[in-house]
Formats: structure tokens, C-alpha cells, sequence
């Protein structure tokens, strides 16, 4: 059994930002990591064109900027050496193939209890912490719909987070599943590599450009949200026309109101609008079911397709583990205080990273936690 002042569960930026906010207070801590790597989003479950959405300003860890040199928008391998570079600079060292199970608060002696398997000797660990920090990410959980005869579906399915490039589609049907960033992006990709390619755009969508996105994100340090998302729209309407023809409908609410509320973000065109107003990719209604190869979509067309991409996205599996999650979060694994209190609990637990901010949201959850950790331990001393 190890005793420790802070636990910190999953070693994304999250707890790296963490870990590195706790150091610079010469506080005691451990990060638990379930894979061999940190950052395994980022390095083993993100497709290869991937480059941040966000400009640089709004993707930095705290105490380190990304370099005046970098691209405004960072490609994934430059994000990861930034991340290597984060972990040199804080000498971070996650103790890795850690699968927390279980954590509890013990009301008797006042911390929580952990327990770790060894995913190498099988064996469970026990971690006893004053502290307790739930970094083990929005995006732990694959999430696929249950859809009428997927069971049946006689090609290959895979979840977007194992997608990697259109290389290996080539003259292949292709179905993608979701219009979020992801599956805008991997129909992109796909017909790129002449991939015969499809997306299912079932909700409305705000379609925005990155420069949108910075304008806006700029603004909404000053204007209200509303007179920004009527910029936003009006500019995404000179950009890409009216796209309903297309199967792109807009919703009644405006892009930056439904991410501050809903935590609902617009789709950031990379070139997909383009092909589909080319016809290049095509879009498809909902599927209403699946048998053998062929797919049935809610217009009542049907067609065959070899492959079919789950864009669908994530959910928050941390209830798995965190049994008093209660503290914290609610049934769904997310917070259950609403912005901007929502990373601190009761029973000194804290969650980072889960208020769909991106890594803007994670910088400042790592430091608000750190802060208030420094500042618990500090009127202990002091009792
Ligand atoms: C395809 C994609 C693109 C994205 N692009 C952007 C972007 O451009 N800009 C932006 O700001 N954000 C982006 N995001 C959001 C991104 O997820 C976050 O910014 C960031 O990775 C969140 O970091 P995190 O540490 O909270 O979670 P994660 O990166 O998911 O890290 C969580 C870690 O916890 C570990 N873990 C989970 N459960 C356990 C357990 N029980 N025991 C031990 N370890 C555990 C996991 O293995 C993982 O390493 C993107 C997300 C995806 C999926
Ligand atoms: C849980 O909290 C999230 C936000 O943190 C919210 O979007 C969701 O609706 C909540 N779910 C329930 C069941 O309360």
C-alpha cells in the first residue's frame, strides 16, 4: 500500500497539467496511467491528419505557450512533442499500465482509497490519497448507437478513434456515421484516397471556418455571445451559401451559445463542404436499419457498403471506477456543477479536463485545482 497527498487518474494533458501545477507548489503526487505511454489519445487513438482546431493560443498547457515559430493550427505530431517537451520540462513521471478500478472515500480516516490493476503481473494495487483528481478524459468510452441489424452487418465497422487513413478504403463503399468534427474529417479523408464515400447527417450543424472560430473566441472576450454567433452565422453564410440543399441544415441556436451551453461545438469545414457540394461525398438521411451489406436510410433508399466509420463519439466512463462519483459528477460521468465551479467536489475531489472546454478548459481546471489544493493543505499546516 502507497500513501500519497494527490492521486491523479489518467495521464492525457489533463494530468500532465495537473502534475505540472502541483510541482511548481511542491505538492506530493502520483499520476495513474492504464496504457504504457502518456497522452494515448493524442498518440495511439487520433487519426493521422489530425491538426488542432483551435488556434495555438487557445491549446497551451499552463506555464508554457507553444512557440512563436509553430503554425497557428499544430498538427497532432507537433502537439506530442510539445507534450514530450511539457514532460521534460516538469520531469513528469506517470506510473504507466495502472488500470484504476475502484476509488472510494473512506468517511473514517478521511481519504480516498484506490485500487490499480498491474495490467503486467494482473495484480491490484493499493493507493491511499488526502487527494483525489479525476483526469481520465470526455473521450475514454467509444460510444456506437444500437442501430436495428448492425449485428448483421456483413462488412467491417470500426469507431473513429481507430480510424487512422483512407489508405486502406481505396476502392471501397464507405459509410460514416456522425457530422461532428471527426466524421466531417475522415469523409474528407477518405475521398481524398477515392474512397466511394457517404456521410449520415442526421441533426442540424453549424459548418464554420477555423478563422471563423478565432474571430468569434476572440470576440466573445468582449461582446455578448449573441451578437457574436450573428457574425459568426452571417460569415458562414457568405463562405459556404445556403447548405441546406445539401443535406446540411443550421440550427435555430447559435454556434458559440450551443458550445457555452450545451457544450455542442460546430463542425470546422477542413474541405469537406467543397466535396460535398461536388458531389464527391454524399449525404445520407439516418439509418433506419442494417441486414448483410445493405443499409436502409429513413428516405427508404438503400445501399452496400464495405465499411462503415462510427464518428458517433465518447462518453465519460469514469462512474466505471470513481464509486463516490457522486462528489463530483453526475450519472453520466460528467460534472455536476455547472461551469465555472464544476471542477471542484466535496471530499477534496476534483475532476480536469471534463467541462468540453478542449485543452483551453483543461488548462484552466489544472490550475483552479492546484490552487485550491495548495490552499487546503496550506490552512491545514497552519491549524
Ligand atoms: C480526434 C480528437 C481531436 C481533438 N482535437 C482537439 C483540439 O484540436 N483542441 C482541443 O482543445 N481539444 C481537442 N480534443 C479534445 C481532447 O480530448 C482534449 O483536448 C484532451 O486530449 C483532453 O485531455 P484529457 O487528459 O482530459 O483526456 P485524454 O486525453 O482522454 O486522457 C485521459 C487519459 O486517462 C487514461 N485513463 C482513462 N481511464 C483510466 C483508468 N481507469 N485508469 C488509468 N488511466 C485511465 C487514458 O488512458 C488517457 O491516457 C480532441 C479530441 C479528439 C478525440
Ligand atoms: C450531467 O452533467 C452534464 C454537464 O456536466 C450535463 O450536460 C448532463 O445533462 C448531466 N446529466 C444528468 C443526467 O444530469
Amino acid at each position: 500500500m502507497e500513501e500519497i497527498v494527490v492521486l491523479i487518474v489518467g495521464a492525457g494533458p489533463s494530468g500532465l497539467a495537473t502534475s505540472a501545477c502541483l510541482s511548481v507548489h511542491s505538492i506530493p503526487h502520483i499520476i495513474l496511467e492504464k496504457e504504457d505511454i502518456y497522452a494515448s489519445l493524442w498518440k495511439k487513438r487520433a487519426y493521422d491528419r489530425l491538426k488542432l482546431h483551435l488556434a495555438k493560443e487557445f491549446c497551451s498547457l499552463p506555464f508554457k505557450p507553444h512557440s512563436p515559430d509553430s503554425p497557428t493550427y499544430i498538427p497532432k505530431d507537433m502537439f506530442v512533442d510539445y507534450l514530450d517537451d511539457y514532460v521534460k520540462t516538469f520531469n513528469i513521471q506517470p506510473k504507466y499500465q495502472r488500470h484504476v478500478e475502484s476509488a472510494s472515500y473512506d468517511e473514517a480516516d478521511g481519504k480516498w482509497r484506490i485500487e490499480a490493476k498491474n495490467v503486467l503481473t494482473g495484480g491490484v494495487e493499493v493507493y491511499v490519497a488526502e487527494f483525489l483528481v479525476v483526469a481520465s478524459g470526455e473521450n475514454s468510452g467509444k460510444y456506437i448507437p444500437e442501430l436495428p441489424g448492425l449485428d448483421s452487418f456483413s462488412g467491417e465497422t470500426l469507431h473513429s478513434s481507430e480510424y487512422k487513413s483512407g489508405a486502406k478504403y481505396e476502392n471501397k463503399e464507405v459509410l460514416v456515421v456522425g457530422c461532428g468534427n471527426s466524421g466531417m474529417e475522415i469523409a474528407y479523408d477518405l475521398s481524398n484516397y477515392g474512397v466511394q464515400t457517404a456521410i449520415v447527417i442526421r441533426n442540424p450543424v453549424h459548418v464554420v471556418s477555423k478563422e471563423i472560430v478565432r474571430v468569434g473566441m476572440i470576440f466573445s472576450k468582449y461582446l455578448p455571445i449573441f451578437i457574436v454567433d450573428i457574425m459568426a452565422v452571417l460569415m458562414s453564410k457568405i463562405l459556404y451559401g445556403d447548405l441546406s440543399k445539401y443535406g446540411i441544415r443550421r440550427p435555430t441556436k447559435g454556434p458559440f451559445y450551443l458550445k457555452a451551453t450545451a457544450g455542442r461545438a460546430p463542425v470546422i469545414d477542413v474541405g469537406t463542404v467543397a466535396k460535398i457540394k461536388s458531389k464527391e461525398i454524399k449525404v445520407v438521411p439516418a439509418i433506419s436499419s442494417i441486414d448483410g451489406k445493405k443499409v436502409l436510410f429513413e428516405d427508404g433508399a438503400e445501399r452496400e457498403f464495405d465499411v462503415i466509420v462510427f464518428a458517433t463519439g465518447y462518453r465519460s466512463v469514469a462512474n466505471n471506477w470513481l464509486k463516490d462519483f457522486k462528489h463530483v459528477l453526475n450519472e453520466t460521468g460528467m460534472p455536476k456543477n455547472d461551469f465555472p465551479h464544476h471542477w471542484k467536489g466535496e471530499k477534496n475531489l476534483y475532476c480536469c479536463g471534463l467541462s468540453r472546454r478542449g485543452l483551453f478548459g483543461v488548462s484552466m481546471d489544472a490550475s483552479a485545482i492546484a490552487d485550491d489544493i495548495k490552499k487546503v493543505v496550506t490552512e491545514k499546516l497552519n491549524k
